[in-house]
């Protein structure tokens, strides 16, 4: 497995991730190097309930278990302080590991629990949800929402390891499959134009969950968000390089803060939409040819994406889009930050734009 190996290049903060099928002796392995005191593995009432009989055959570890509510409202402060309360009662120390066993949601939690505990304890993530794997589980975003808006309250803190266990997405629904398959589409459009090629060629197989082509697909996915985070780790650096992975994610908050974050619209279902609305954007700006338009458009066509939002609500308020577009965090004094497609392929970060320019968009989908 050792060709499926990406390393996460951080310094001192460098980690590995592996992709493949039943990894459980990749983390005995792994735990056989380090020298923890206990394992707490942190997981959602969904999760227990499938593999909570299974865990200790399929990892062959001891380890202590916290369970919490599946779902978005678990990244909040009443459960992230009930969550530490419980991990303490546990009598832990500096060498106790923490584990995300979970989608993005434990992933966030957990690392922001490890962030904070005794001022800093390991983690490692085990994503278990295709959103999890080609996206949150990398690159040390760690978050809790506020009631003002969504990863407002985190922290930049690494895992020790991300075990991406295909074996997992089997019995995840279908409809988070596919809500993960946006954020799988943004690395081809953002990066690498030859990725999205294969997708092109690769979708049905995909879509049918052949292992060879999840692996391809996974790890490249792995490979691209490494190469990102390794450049520019807080999203700070003058190439503005981990920037890019907000494409299509200023149009999508807006969307899912529109619906109240409920299951209307997941959120790559939304991010879908406004990858379509921020490339329709790069027309209008000359700077994507409808050539490449009409492919995007067509390809989340293809896959089972509904990019018309008059199939969500008859009416829609762009006043109440626009109060919600200024709410994003990626808004700078007031300025209009987009993340803008030149070509499939590749990414540009346009500051300054009018909120005409949002509006205009927008009135092209209602
Ligand atoms: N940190 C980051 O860089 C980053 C990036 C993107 C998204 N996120 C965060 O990730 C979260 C979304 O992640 P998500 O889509 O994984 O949501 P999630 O964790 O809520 O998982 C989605 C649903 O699938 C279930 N599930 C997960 N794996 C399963 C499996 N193998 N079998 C059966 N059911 C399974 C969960 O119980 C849940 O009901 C959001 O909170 C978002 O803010 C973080």
């Amino acid at each position: 497995m050792t060709n499926n190996t990406i390393k996460v290049n951080l310094e001192q903060r460098s980690y590995d991730i592996i992709v493949g099928n039943n990894l459980g002796e990749n983390l005995q392995n792994f735990l056989r190097n380090q020298k923890y005191s206990k394992i707490i593995i942190l997981t959602d009432s969904n999760l227990d309930k499938l593999y909570n009989p299974y865990l200790k055959d399929l990892f062959k570890i001891d380890f202590e278990y916290v369970v919490v509510e599946a779902g978005e409202k678990t990244k909040s402060f009443g459960v992230l302080e009930k969550v530490c309360e419980e991990i303490l009662q546990k009598n832990i120390d500096r060498s106790t590991l923490l584990v995300a066993f979970g989608g993005g949601v434990i992933g966030d939690l957990t690392g922001f629990v490890a962030s904070i505990l005794l001022r800093g304890i390991d983690f490692i993530q085990i994503p278990t949800s295709l959103l999890a794997m080609v996206d949150s589980s990398v690159g040390g975003k760690t978050a809790i929402n506020a009631q003002v808006g969504k990863n407002l309250i985190g922290s930049f803190y690494q895992p020790k390891l991300v075990l991406c266990d295909l074996e997992f997405l089997k019995t995840l629904p279908v409809r988070e499959f596919q809500n993960g398959y946006a954020e799988v589409v943004k690395y081809g459009l953002i990066f690498d134009k030859s990725f999205f090629n294969y997708l092109q060629k690769n979708y049905l197989s995909f879509f049918d969950y052949n292992q060879e082509v999840l692996t391809s697909v996974v790890k490249r996915c792995c490979e691209i968000k490494a190469h990102i985070v390794a450049v520019d780790e807080r999203e700070s650096s003058s190439s503005g390089l981990r920037a890019i992975l907000n494409f299509g994610h200023t149009f999508g908050h807006v969307l899912e803060a529109y619906f109240n974050y409920s299951n209307t619209l997941l959120h790559g279902e939304a991010v879908a939409i406004g990858m379509v609305m921020a490339s329709k954007m790069s027309c209008n700006f000359n700077m994507l040819s409808s050539e490449h338009y009409q492919e995007i458009v067509e390809h989340f066509h293809k896959t089972g994406f509904t990019i018309d939002l008059k199939k969500f609500a008859k009416d829609w308020s762009i006043n109440q889009l626009i109060i919600h577009l200024y709410k994003d965090k990626k808004v700078e004094n007031k300025n209009l930050v987009f993340i803008l497609l030149s070509e499939i392929g590749k990414a540009i970060v346009k500051k300054d734009v009018d909120v005409s320019e949002f509006e205009k968009v927008v009135k092209e989908f209602l």
